[in-house]
């Protein structure tokens, strides 16, 4: 073997031509699996060894030179050329150079195919442990938002058109809600990516008496049930890229709400100057970009899980070279994901509300359902009462006042009922304490619903398993 030539040059005449090592090579995006690839190989390498595979020496000199491998690696000091093809091709090429011959044992009973599927289960299982982390830091500070502003009352909307008042804290237990979905998602992708496919070697398994368990064991998964599917397998990627895709269309939500909020129409936030940009020629804007960009980068997390689907549409089952596209989408996404989620938190906290303005906003006729409803506790067919109040809003706008302002006769004129009134089911205070349901924005519900939230925090422990 030739120092250039590929591992796999024994039948090759010739080595490869510039352009197709450059579309071959998948090292420039795969050398960030390195240490996920040095981890597999020293579990690869202790088991050669326990089997007897190879001799315990070779397999503690195979181990010590990965693990100088790696040190390189961490210290920024590892370096590859695009001859190197992968990194799979680096590692092995790099322990040669410092362990000499007994590299060439390395891949005893083992595939790039088993092995890259290895190095993406591991790196699946440790980000979904760190978008994990993210989302309980975004939780939190939820929560803690959501408490500081609990008397904070803002409109709800259906439409964009002002529905009813909710709780400002409500609005933001909302979103606690979705990321407590996503959570669950991402923990069970990392669970889905648990399981190693060592032992597979290229599709069919190996005559050498390897013993997936103990590789599995080493690394704190599971094993291999069927070599085929597991060296086809990406359905784990797909998990969790369907996990950040979600999580993206929440963040995209949001970010569409705040460049609302921080609108001077709305006027119901202000950014803390730590998380806008300004404009280089309008010298009074101050842009929510963040906000902005949790929005925009929606599409690139739906594409990146389109574009892996449509990837492993149509592949027969075993390696095929398609599968090498499986990265570049899957790091991505979880790059994407977790710069959003580095913001989030402290964007959160240090943003400002405006109370009056979101409670002016509050009033007026958001409060007419509270008017159809009271009607129709006492008695009166829902419909028509929907029916009064509508006439009720209509004389309103003749009259160029609010429902608050209506003098008591132009109230029973609509309804005799209506003398009966609290006045102040005509606030929004009003309105919200006057919610029954479970789960509502009455304060004493969103009471309960923030003492929940905290208990999951606080019962969620933090590192979750494997
Ligand atoms: N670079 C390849 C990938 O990313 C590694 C596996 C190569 N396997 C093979 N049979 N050529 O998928």
């Amino acid at each position: 073997m030739t120092e250039r030539e590929p591992l796999w040059g024994g039948r090759f005449g010739a080595s490869p031509a510039e352009a197709f090592e450059r579309l071959n090579a998948s090292i420039p995006f795969d050398i960030r699996l390195a240490p996920y690839d040095i981890r597999g190989s020293i579990a690869h390498a202790r088991m050669l060894g326990e089997t007897g595979i190879v001799t315990q020496e070779e397999s503690r000199e195979l181990v010590h030179g990965l693990e100088t491998v790696l040190a390189e690696v961490e210290a920024g000091e590892f370096s590859w050329t695009l001859a190197d093809e992968d990194v799979h091709t680096a590692v092995e090429r790099r322990l040669k150079e410092l362990a000499g011959d007994v590299a060439l044992k390395l891949h005893t009973g083992r595939s790039r195919n088993d092995q890259v599927a290895l190095d993406l289960h591991l790196f699946c299982r440790d980000a979904a442990k760190e978008i994990r982390e993210g989302l309980l830091a975004a939780m939190r500070a939820f929560v803690d938002v959501a408490e500081e502003n609990r008397d904070v009352i803002l409109p709800g909307y259906t439409h964009l058109q002002r529905a009813q008042p909710i709780l400002l804290a409500h609005h933001f237990l909302a979103h606690f809600g979705a990321f407590r979905r996503d959570l669950r998602r991402f923990e069970a992708a990392g669970e889905a990516a648990n399981v190693s496919p060592l032992g597979a070697a290229a599709l069919g398994g190996t005559p050498h008496p390897v013993d997936p368990a103990l590789t599995a064991a080493d690394l704190g998964m599971e094993p291999l049930a069927n070599s085929l599917d597991a060296v086809s397998d990406r359905d784990f990627a797909l998990d969790l890229m369907y996990a950040c895709a979600v999580l993206g269309v929440h963040l995209s939500k949001m970010g569409e709400e705040w460049v609302l909020w921080t609108s001077s129409e709305f006027g119901f936030a202000v950014l803390d100057d730590a998380y806008s940009s300004g404009s280089s020629i309008m010298p009074q804007k101050k842009n929510p970009d963040a906000f902005e960009l949790m929005r925009g980068k929606a599409g690139r997390l739906i594409g990146n899980l389109n574009s892996l689907l449509i990837t492993m549409k149509g592949l027969p089952p075993g390696y095929s070279k398609d599968l090498q596209e499986d990265k570049e989408p899957l790091f991505d996404a979880v790059d994407t994901v977790l710069a959003m989620l580095a913001v989030l938190p402290e964007m959160l906290r240090t943003a400002r509300f405006d109370e009056g303005r979101m409670s002016d906003a509050a009033g007026g006729f958001a409060l007419a359902t509270e008017l159809a409803d009271f009607l129709a506790m006492g008695g009166i067919p829902f419909r028509e009462a929907h029916h009064a109040v509508g006439r009720l809003v209509k004389r309103c706008e003749e009259l160029g006042i609010t429902l608050e302002e209506l003098p008591e006769d132009e109230l029973v004129a609509v309804h005799p009922a209506l003398s009966e009134l609290p006045r102040e089911l005509l606030t929004p205070d009003g309105s919200v304490a006057n919610k029954r349901s479970a789960g509502s924005t009455s304060p004493a519900s969103v009471a309960a619903q923030l003492e929940r939230a905290r208990e999951f925090l606080d019962h969620t422990e933090r590192p979750s398993a494997g």
